[in-house]
């Protein structure tokens, strides 16, 4: 019996002492002092021991069970702090590595240009509104003096929701809103993105115009042309020249296409203007008596003039992009590039 205990001593000893980790610890505590385990099975042996003998083997088993469970502290020990080291190790930061950047956003082109378009005629008394982009028939065209059918229409063809509801093909519809509900004189810019059925390197389905609206006594084409020029002069440049061409709108007449001298050649003709010396930024005229009439507006006492251009158009012009779509892929290599700030 003794000489069983001393090889399970030794067993247990040599097991324990090349465990490496705590699973195989686990097991060697139920192979050895587990409720099935070989110490257990010694101790079922005492009842075959004589009675007087069992005492002094009882302690035998006991301080055989003592020295086991020493074994598997000191091991269990060694090996926590082992398994200590090894997560220290692995989480261990490199603090001379260099620190991560965040990449700052920047504001896209469209807005810088769209910002710097509503700060210039705000310095001329014009005032800011948004409108719904959903918009029905009646505002988008017959307001404006389309009629259904009216072969103008082709020229803001847009996307249709029903019939009579429609995706905005330009933000006068706004300017139609804002006379309903205000008395002359008025002087507001309305602004925001239009739709239209046009899709290439000029041109896309979604764009941002910005139209403005005067109504007030005494408004004239004059007026219309010193306030475009001197726009023109504060967004490109004090040598800019601006050229007004006859041209047509249902909502305007007499109807002007304005021009302005190319900002690249200054004039003498290159790739950006075609050779010609001028740029096309915007279309405008005196608003058409019927387009008061239809808003309740006194065309006895009350003329006004409107404009209105694509925001993307002015962005193309003024930073020398050659396509369209470059503004709307958002790909950041090309956004940064415009960074204000
Ligand atoms: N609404 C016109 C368009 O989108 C632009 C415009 C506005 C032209 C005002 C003349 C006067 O085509």
């Amino acid at each position: 019996m003794e000489g069983k205990l001393k090889q399970l001593i030794s067993d247990a000893e040599s097991g324990i002492g090349l465990a490496i980790d705590s699973k195989e610890l686990d097991k060697l505590k139920i192979e050895y002092i587990g409720k099935n385990g070989r110490l257990t099975a010694l101790l079922k042996g005492l009842k075959d021991i004589p009675a007087q003998k069992r005492p002094v083997f009882g302690k035998l088993v006991n301080d055989a069970r003592i020295k086991i469970e020493q074994f598997f502290s000191i091991k269990e020990n060694q090996i926590k702090q082992r398994e200590k080291q090894i997560r220290i190790q692995s989480e261990t930061v490199d603090i001379t590595l260099p620190g991560k950047k965040n990449k700052l956003g920047t504001m896209h082109p469209i807005n810088i240009i769209k910002e710097q378009i509503l700060d210039i005629f705000s310095g001329f008394g014009f005032k800011a509104c948004d409108g719904p982009e959903i918009e029905t028939d009646y505002y988008n065209f017959q307001a404006l003096n389309i009629p259904v059918g009216h072969p103008a229409r082709d020229m803001q063809d847009t996307f249709y929701i029903t019939e009579n509801i429609l995706l905005r093909a330009h933000t006068s519809p706004t300017q139609v809103h804002v006379m309903e509900q205000e008395k002359p004189p008025i002087r507001i810019l309305s602004y925001g993105k239009v739709y239209r059925s046009d899709d290439d390197a000029t041109h896309s389905p979604m764009f941002h115009q910005i139209e403005g609206l005067a109504i007030d006594k005494k408004i004239t084409l004059c007026d219309l042309k010193g306030l475009l020029d001197a726009f023109a002069k504060q967004m490109f440049s004090t040598k800019t020249k601006t050229r007004f061409r006859p041209s047509y709108f249902p909502f305007t007449e007499p109807s002007v296409e304005v021009d302005v001298s190319c900002a690249m050649c200054g004039g003498s003709g290159c790739r950006l203007c075609k050779g010609t010396g001028w740029i096309e930024i915007l279309g405008a005229g005196m608003v058409n008596h019927r387009v008061l009439e239809n808003c309740n507006i006194d065309t006895s006492r009350y003329s006004g003039f409107a404009f209105g251009l694509g925001i993307e158009r002015i962005t193309l012009i003024k930073y020398g992009i050659p396509d369209i779509r470059l503004l709307f892929e958002n790909d950041t290599r090309f956004l940064k590039q415009f960074n204000k700030w």
